[in-house]
């Protein structure tokens, strides 16, 4: 590997040297927008909602076996690469908290370092602005984004298996944030299938409710019972319905989480009932929470609820699915 190391540094000190706009040279990113300038690399990680969520049992590996519906949103995060001449990943961000080792977005460097025996060194800033442990995968996204930054970047010989492997790795909501879009994820979120990006028009503004306290997953997870599973039924018509471009109705979105997540943290029940009397005709918990959605066929409709909740004190974005790499959203009604 030590010919790669060579080449990999000589790479970066005669495109910092030529100062080039590297990112006009390569073919356009299915999964992010980016931009390089010189020695630094800028990508954008967006969030993703639930649509439904589906937990089938418990697996002996400790994990759940899942079906679920998950779509990216506009809400993202801003990631910029620097080159720098230590042997080692560093990380600056705007949430301090979030600046350690235990970071997906040094994790996810540290593992392409590792698997390629890399000794380029690299400060990651990232700014925030995804709400954290919220159930809207805001870390998972950033570890995507790493593997696929740092893939392109530096012309990296990995190859889809890899990466999603490498994915999967550091955790299960990753792999589906290497395409984005809409998808069905099953196993333990890790098995991917891509869907047409069809959306009802009558859910094209998306508000997200996230109230003040952060979730564990793992804890939302272990407290599941038998009595919260499911058969997947309701992806599998969710995935059906919008291919087919039937419409959905709010009955038809189903989390198995959401029961007991009400139950244990009181403020996401008191946000539930908020959103419903603010005007909305229904209110889903993405994920592992505690962030609600709930969706407007106007932006008239999706302001007013916003501002009403905002005046009650809530963390509320208005955001509208997206695909990242650009492909179109075919709207139906
Ligand atoms: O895979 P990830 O590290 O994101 O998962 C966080 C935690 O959520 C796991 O440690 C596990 O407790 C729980 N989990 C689960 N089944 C899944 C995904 C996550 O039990 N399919």
């Amino acid at each position: 590997m030590a010919s790669f190391v060579e080449w990999l540094d000589k790479f970066c000190i005669s495109r910092h040297n030529a100062g080039m706009n590297y990112a006009h040279s390569t073919p356009h990113s299915p999964s992010y927008d980016r931009h390089m300038v010189s020695n630094a690399y800028i990508v954008q990680s967006y969030a993703k909602i639930n649509l439904t969520l589906d937990v089938l049992g418990k697996r002996s590996d400790g994990y759940h076996e899942l079906a679920t519906v998950m779509q990216t949103v506009d809400l993202y995060d801003t990631l910029c690469f620097v080159a720098t001449d230590e042997d080692r990943v560093s990380i600056s961000c705007n949430q301090p908290e979030l600046c350690n080792d235990e970071n997906l977005v040094v994790r996810a460097a540290q593992a392409i370092r590792k698997r390629l025996n890399l000794t380029q060194g690299l400060l990651i800033e990232l700014h925030k602005r995804i709400p954290v442990a919220a159930g809207l995968g805001g870390g998972s996204g950033n570890a995507a984004a790493v593997l696929q930054a740092l893939q392109r970047w530096w012309q990296l010989p990995l190859d889809a298996r890899e990466l999603w492997s490498m994915a999967a790795e550091l955790g299960s909501d990753v792999p589906f944030f290497l395409s984005g879009g809409l998808a069905l994820c099953e196993g333990r979120g890790e098995k991917i299938t891509p869907l047409e990006l069809h959306w009802p028009l009558a859910m094209r503004w998306l508000l997200l409710i996230k109230p003040a306290i952060a979730v564990s997953t793992a804890r939302v997870f272990r407290n599941l019972t038998v009595n919260h599973y499911s058969m997947g039924t309701e992806s599998r018509n969710v995935q059906a319905a919008l291919q087919s471009k039937s419409p959905l109705e709010p009955t038809d979105l189903h989390n198995s989480l959401e029961r007991g997540v009400i139950e244990q943290y009181p403020e996401v029940a008191q946000a539930r009932k908020a959103v419903i009397d603010a005007g909305a005709d229904y209110v889903r918990l993405s994920g592992s929470g505690p962030t609600l959605f709930t969706s407007f066929s106007t932006l008239a409709a999706a302001t007013q609820v916003q501002q009403c909740l905002q005046t009650q004190g809530y963390e509320v974005y208005l955001t509208r699915p997206i695909h990242p790499g650009g492909d179109e959203i075919q709207f139906f009604s």
